[in-house]
């Protein structure tokens, strides 16, 4: 906003200074100071030299020195677009949270969809799992819907997120590949990771090579908890369904796009958004129970199983349509900070160890991506309903705090006394109940890491299923080192025997001998005799 509040006397009003001599804004330094050449540093003399004296051009340059900051440790590529989200009736049966609690009850949304592995610059038609972030700005403050394309994840464990994600970066050594699972790092990983096998089909089937952001899926993976207003709670598990349809191209495609225009899926979103084709998404929830969780043949807390929904249909709550493309890709796309850890009243967490390791994860990394505690002030991030706390200062402060006491309990009163906690309101945290001894060694309920594998592969067409097989022949075919491979195979044959045989086949190989097929959660155990038990 260059509209200036002072005039100089001499130059007329500020409008006329700020018309500039071509009608468009008058250009300034970043402190509103009049830039009368664009073109020159200020010089001594005809040819120089530069004098340290030219503020506008140290303010400049200085500038732009600075304007890059970190991209995201993952899903660094993404693109944004905002949306509003539409209660289909009110679900207040369900959960207290306000967005759901009145049919046609609108809520602002912002989603940023993304790749995971490839840097900032990589292409978009990448075989990997694709984000599907989105932030609804509710009347009780912001939820942030943290999800992916494809409802499982690759481990059970937040403790090795960061295992996982440096295997599947570009390796350390070398650095490449830059936006590609296709190298022994990360097979040599999910090769001694059995709880991965169930993900990498998902990751090898044409779910990882969409179409375009506006035909995906999207799930929230973990198990969740809807809390009613009077305290009653069910677990959840969210959906996205695309209402355009599913849609991925072909590998040969996929290649061909990324030479063409790596921009493919940024560029598709745009374009629609731009002509009116608003991409539409419905959301829903897989409802049940503590009996049916106990029952149920997997552990619920397992981020690494799906529930089917022949078992639990999805009931759907509402519907996203995404109908306004960015201002500014990086003070909206980039500046946005999904974190796990917001949810609304009538929301709430289980004891899901990949969930409960990502709530400490996201706000962590923001501090260093965003560079202050302060970066929930930001447009993009700020909720959209009223925010008052005792939070003070830090980096980068912009609100405007009045009155006396930045604590409490105070004994003022009127402006001076700020915001009192509504203890009265509910629902509040769930009180689940909490006993054990402290350990580490995961449950036995975690243990089956191939059935639900096998069922995914089963549920594969015929052109499907040779889709897995030519991806698993092409991204181990990539691996420089044998036993990867042969590692890769015998986990596998634990899927499915024909699987095996055909990647294989194409790889030109004996079967190995299978890997034993359950797995006790013994990854605290050292890489040598981690291999030997898959030598086993
Ligand atoms: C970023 C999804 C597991 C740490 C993201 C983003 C998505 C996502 C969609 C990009 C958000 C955006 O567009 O800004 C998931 C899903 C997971 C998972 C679905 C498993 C179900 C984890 C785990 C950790 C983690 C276990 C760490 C313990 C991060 C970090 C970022 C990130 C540090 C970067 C955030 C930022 O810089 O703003 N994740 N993630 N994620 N994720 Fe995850």
């Amino acid at each position: 906003d260059n509209e200036r509040t002072t005039s100089p006397d001499t130059r007329g009003t500020g409008d006329e200074l700020h018309q500039g001599v071509s009608g468009g804004n008058a250009m300034t330094t970043s402190q509103g100071i009049p830039v009368t050449d664009d073109q020159n540093q200020l010089r001594a003399g005809d040819r120089g030299p530069s004098l340290l004296q030219d503020a506008a051009f140290r303010d400049k340059i200085m500038h732009f020195d600075h304007e890059r900051i970190p991209e995201r440790v993952v899903h660094a590529r993404g693109y944004g677009a905002h949306g509003v989200f539409e209660s289909y009736d009110d679900h207040s049966g369900l959960t207290a949270a306000y967005l759901f609690g009145k049919k046609g009850r609108q809520t602002e949304t912002f989603v940023r969809f993304s790749t995971v592995a490839g840097n900032m610059g990589s292409a978009d038609l990448a075989r990997d799992v694709r984000g599907f972030a989105t932030k609804f700005y509710t009347e009780e403050g912001n939820w942030d819907l943290v999800g992916n394309n494809i409802p499982v994840f690759f481990i059970q464990d937040a403790i090795k997120f960061p295992d996982l994600v440096h295997s599947v970066k570009e390796e350390q050594d070398r650095g490449w590949p830059q936006a590609a699972s296709a190298h022994d790092t990360f097979w040599d990983f999910i090769s001694l990771m059995p709880e991965s096998t169930h993900m990498a089909l998902w990751a090898m089937s044409d779910r990882a090579i969409p179409r375009s952001f506006r035909f995906m899926e999207g799930f929230g993976i973990h198990t969740f908890r809807f809390v009613t207003a009077d305290g009653k709670s069910s677990f959840v598990k969210f959906h996205w369904k695309p209402v355009q349809g599913m849609q991925s191209v072909v590998w040969n495609e996929a290649v061909k796009i990324n030479g063409a225009d790596a921009d493919f899926h940024r560029r598709d979103l745009w374009n629609a958004i731009q002509s009116g084709d608003f991409p539409e998404y419905e959301l829903g929830v897989q409802v049940f129970d503590d009996a049916f969780a106990d029952s149920f043949d997997f552990d619920v807390l397992d981020s690494t199983k799906i529930i089917p929904e022949e078992i639990v249909p999805i009931r759907p709550l509402g519907k996203m349509t995404l109908n306004r493309v960015v201002d500014n890709v990086f003070s909206e796309t980039e500046q946005v900070a999904f974190m796990t850890q917001n949810v609304v009243p009538g929301i709430d967490f289980t004891n899901d160890p990949l969930l409960q390791g990502r709530n400490f994860s996201y706000l962590d990394t923001q501090l260093s991506r965003l560079g202050s505690t302060n970066h929930t002030q930001l447009p993009v991030n700020a909720p959209k309903c009223p925010v008052a706390h005792f939070q003070r200062d830090g980096h980068m402060q912009f609100a405007h705090q009045r009155g006396r006491a930045n604590y409490e309990p105070n004994g003022f009163s009127g402006d001076d006394r700020g915001p009192r906690a509504l203890t009265t309101f509910q629902p509040d945290t769930y009180p689940t109940k909490v006993e054990g001894e402290a350990r580490r060694l995961r449950a036995e309920s975690f243990a089956d890491h191939y059935s639900q594998a096998n069922q995914f592969w089963k549920s594969q067409t015929e052109v499907e299923q040779k889709h897995i097989v030519d991806a698993f022949a092409f991204e181990l075919g990539k691996c420089e080192i044998p036993e990867i491979r042969t590692r890769m195979l015998g986990n596998l044959r634990n899927v499915d025997e024909s699987l095996a045989q055909r990647v294989a086949d194409e790889l030109a190989m004996e079967l190995p001998e299978a890997s034993p097929a359950k797995v006790a959660p013994r990854h605290d155990l050292p890489v040598s005799d981690a291999l030997s038990i898959v030598k086993n």
